[in-house]
């Protein structure tokens, strides 16, 4: 097949191996040649790849909503993302321990259903349109903040790393002074598998990096025991189940889910979505000629970017999907890049259309784990772009963008540019 210019030929098995391998995720076009293949040829697809537990890839929209549908069949539990053996052997471990980080994605029901209604209210639409005008202020300050580094930036490190940051520990009532801080290790817990942003490759490593994690929050748990306030951080920390308040554990792990979900994800939406409109200049005019269109245009923004590479369930019984049998205990990976390049369901999916409509993209999951930020990542890149298209008078890349290398959770670490802007 033909993406661009070059022509590559590669093997079914090739192209599900290339799944497991997070640099696909940083070469667009690899990882788009190797999905639309599975699609075509092998949409439930086994892959064999050394160093990983095989697992069926799902690279079918209407497949990944069947999964997902099937919540009680399909289990987040014990394997809910790509890993090696060895991690997941130590994360089963771990698990079986009771130290293990167990966020809403490491849930089902009946815990899952529980641990969701104490972040569902915080986040519901309705509470989130009242942040609103906290979230413009923000992105005025980074718009300005282009305006003050002289038009040529790193968009992805300088500006697009730090809005959403800055809003989800805003929101968790965090210090101003711990932003940085909480910075790195998002980036070394979410970007773990790129060089740039390890701490050290080994599993005692990143251990260190979930543990210090874990240290920074129980100290913000005592706190807002102590002194609750009306934030995130002590709806989490004052919550209880039964009677009785969340374990360590719990109560971190739900920190940590909210501050590294929230995060990653929405600058790389913001990041990935300005270099969409600068690669379609044409696209940008008609987005700034017609205002109205930005909802449409963050929704398609997320499904260009689709930030989450995959999720994983793992099935507790024999089930027929397509035409394939999922075994008892075999893992399924739900590739959302692909749901969303599906060309069953996008008219012209490779096609950037800020007026895209209607638009069913998967890029934030579907059923019990639909993602829980949906609403405030919508107001947060719908904020960020309605604050600088009517303040831009041009712009064009100053360098190669750069992605991070990564299964999980990706998109621009580096996207240098030179503008103009009022
Ligand atoms: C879950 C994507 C932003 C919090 C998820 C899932 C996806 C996703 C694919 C898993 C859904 C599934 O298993 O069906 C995204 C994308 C975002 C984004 C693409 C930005 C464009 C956010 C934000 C927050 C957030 C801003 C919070 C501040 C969560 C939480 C879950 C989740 C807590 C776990 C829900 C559960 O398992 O019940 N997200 N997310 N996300 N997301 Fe997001």
């Amino acid at each position: 097949m033909t993406i661009g210019s070059q022509r590559m030929t590669l093997t079914v098995d090739e192209a599900g191996l290339a799944l497991a391998d997070p640099k696909t995720y940083a070469d667009d076009r690899l990882l788009h040649e190797s999905l639309a293949l599975l699609r075509r040829e092998a949409p439930i697809h086994r892959v064999d790849a050394p160093e990983y537990t095989p697992f069926w890839a799902v690279t079918k929209h209407e497949d990944i909503l069947e999964v997902e549908r099937e919540h009680q069949v399909f289990l987040n539990a014990p394997r809910p993302l790509l890993a090696t053996t060895e991690l997941d052997v130590m994360n089963q471990q771990r698990a079986e321990a009771g130290i293990a980080l167990r966020t809403l994605v490491h849930m089902d029901d009946p815990d899952h259903r529980v641990f969701r209604a104490i972040g569902a209210d915080w986040f519901r639409p309705r509470a989130m349109r009242a942040l609103e005008p906290r979230v413009k202020e923000l992105a005025k300050r980074y718009v300005d903040r282009m305006v003050e580094l002289g038009g040529e930036c790193d968009f992805a490190r300088e500006i697009a790393v730090h809005f959403p940051l800055y809003v989800i520990l805003s929101l968790l009532g965090l210090p101003e002074s711990d932003f940085d801080r909480m910075l790195r290790l998002t980036q070394e817990l979410f970007g773990g598998d790129d060089d740039e942003f390890q701490r050290g490759a080994s599993n005692e490593e990143k251990l260190q990096v979930l543990l210090d994690f874990f240290a920074y929050f129980q100290g913000l748990t005592d706190a807002r025991r102590q002194n609750p306030t009306d934030d995130l951080a002590s709806a989490i920390a004052n919550a209880s189940i039964d009677g009785e308040r969340l374990n360590d554990f719990d109560t971190a792990s739900y920190y940590v889910i909210v501050a590294t979900a929230g995060h990653d994800t929405t600058s790389a939406t913001i990041a990935g979505g300005l270099h969409a409109l600068i690669e379609h200049p044409a696209q940008l005019a008609q987005l700034r000629d017609a205002p109205g269109l930005m909802p449409l245009a963050v929704d398609e923004m997320i499904r260009w970017v689709t930030p989450v590479k995959e999720f994983m369930r793992t099935a507790t019984r024999d089930y027929d999907l397509r035409d394939v049998t999922i075994r008892k205990g075999e893992a399924a990976m739900l590739s959302y890049p692909s749901a969303n390049r599906d060309e069953d369901v996008f008219n012209d999916p490779f096609r950037f259309d800020v007026a895209r409509d209607p638009n069913k993209h998967l890029a934030f999951g579907f059923g019990v784990h639909y993602c829980l930020g949906a609403a405030l990542a919508r107001i947060e890149v719908r904020a960020f772009f309605e604050e600088l298209i009517p303040r831009l008078r041009s712009i064009e890349l100053a360098g190669e963008p750069e992605s991070i290398a990564t299964t999980f959770v990706g998109g621009l670490k580096s996207l240098p540019i030179r503008y103009s802007v009022d």
